[in-house]
Order: C-alpha cells, then structure tokens, then sequence
C-alpha cells in the first residue's frame, strides 16, 4: 500500500480504524484476485475516511470520479441518508461487473448509480442538467485532474467539498517527470491559488486533497 508513514505507524492505523464488513474483505479479495492493478482500491483507512467526510459534512448528492470496483463508491453509500444518492464514473467494464455485483449485494447499493463513458461526459450532462452536490471524489485518470476539478467546481454547491486522491503521487509531484506527476502538480497549484476554495493536503496514503468550496 503506499503510504508516506513508517509501515508499522500504518499498520497500527489500520488496526485502530474501523473494521469492514465481510462484504468489503470479499470484493478487496476479488479485486486482487482478478484485477491488473488492485492497489488502485483506496483500502480501509481512506474509505472509513470518506465515509466520515460524508457523514460530517451531512452530504447527501455525491459524485465519485474513478469508480474500479467500488470500494470508495460503497464505503461513500454507507455514509449517505436514505435518500441520499452517488453517481460513479469509469470506463472499465471488467471493473465495473464486480463493483455491481458487490453493490447489488449491499443494503447502500440502492443510492449508487453507475456510469460508464468517460467522466469528462458524464460531468457535462450533469453540468448540462442544473445537478447541484454536496461533495466529489476525484480519483480517475491523473491528466484530467484539472479539466474534473473545473467541473467539480461548477457542480458544487456553496460549501460544498471536493477531495481529489494520489496528489502526492508516491512523492514524485516534488520532481515531475512524466505527464501524470505534470498533471497532479499542476493540479495542486491551481488549488492552492484558487480564491474560490480553502485547502488541505494531507498525507494519509497517497496523499488526499480536502477543497472547501466557499
Ligand atoms: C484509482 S482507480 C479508482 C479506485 C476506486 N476509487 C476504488 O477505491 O476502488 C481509477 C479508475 O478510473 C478509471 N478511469 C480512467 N480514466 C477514466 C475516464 N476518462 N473516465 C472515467 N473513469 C476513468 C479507471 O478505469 C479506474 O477504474
């Protein structure tokens, strides 16, 4: 798992955070039985995480950018009302099987709604369609991270909270040398000299970005 916390300070975290249900331990199971990249999944500190956010702040209209196979989605659902409803975006099919498996077989899985194409599309019908939501989570492809953020930011209410993953990008933001860390680190920059929000990088995993829309 990556992480910028000495492994045993990690392991410690892990084992004084939350438990999963079996339901969450089978799909992680599933995920790195039959996916390329399993360690995608945001694992049990970032998804207690999320479901907190979602409780604190009361949120009840979400929008998950980078689904795979719905570990984050799930964990998010756990944390909305009733009524409360998650749209999540991916373009993988394989992905997508066993995250409707898995949400067809929880009590929550009945907030989420599941859109395959790119995000960049989805983002525009919403956008299109007046949608107003309370938070997003951006954890899809890294060299789009600016263009979702700029959507986010019109789909957000006022007060509401974006929280984008991987800013730190295994450390390499510090020195970018390919086209993802360029991304990320323009990404931070934007964020952090945008008048529009207030701003915290944390360094749980890979490093989570908490933006405040004012
Ligand atoms: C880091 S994973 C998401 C992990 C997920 N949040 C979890 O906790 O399991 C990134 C996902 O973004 C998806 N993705 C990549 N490009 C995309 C795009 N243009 N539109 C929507 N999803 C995309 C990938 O297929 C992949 O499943």
């Amino acid at each position: 798992m990556l992480s910028f916390i000495p492994e045993e300070i990690e392991h410690y975290a892990y084992n004084h955070t939350s438990t999963e249900s079996d339901l969450f331990c089978r799909l992680r199971e599933e995920t790195y039985k039959g996916m390329a990249s399993p360690h995608m999944q945001v694992g049990r500190i970032e998804g207690n995480f999320l479901k907190m956010l979602v409780r604190l702040t009361g949120a009840k209209k979400i929008v998950e950018i980078g689904m795979f196979t719905g570990y984050s989605a799930l964990m998010m659902a756990e944390g909305l009302p009733d009524d409360g409803h998650l749209i999540t975006c991916d373009i993988d099919p394989k992905a997508e099987a066993i995250a409707r498996k898995y949400f067809a077989e929880s009590p929550h899985g009945k907030k989420i709604e599941v859109c395959i194409r790119p995000a960049l599309e989805t983002l525009s019908r919403l956008i299109e369609a007046n949608i107003v939501l309370d938070m997003a989570f951006i954890d899809a492809d890294k060299s789009n991270y600016p263009k979702y953020y700029e959507s986010c930011m019109k789909l957000l209410r006022p007060g509401g909270l974006i929280v984008a993953d991987n800013v730190l990008w295994s450390g390499r933001v510090l020195n970018p040398q390919d086209e993802d860390t360029r991304a990320i680190a323009a990404f931070n920059t934007i964020v952090q000299s945008d008048e529009r929000v207030e701003n915290v990088c944390l360094t749980v995993r890979d490093g989570m970005m908490l933006i405040w829309k004012k």
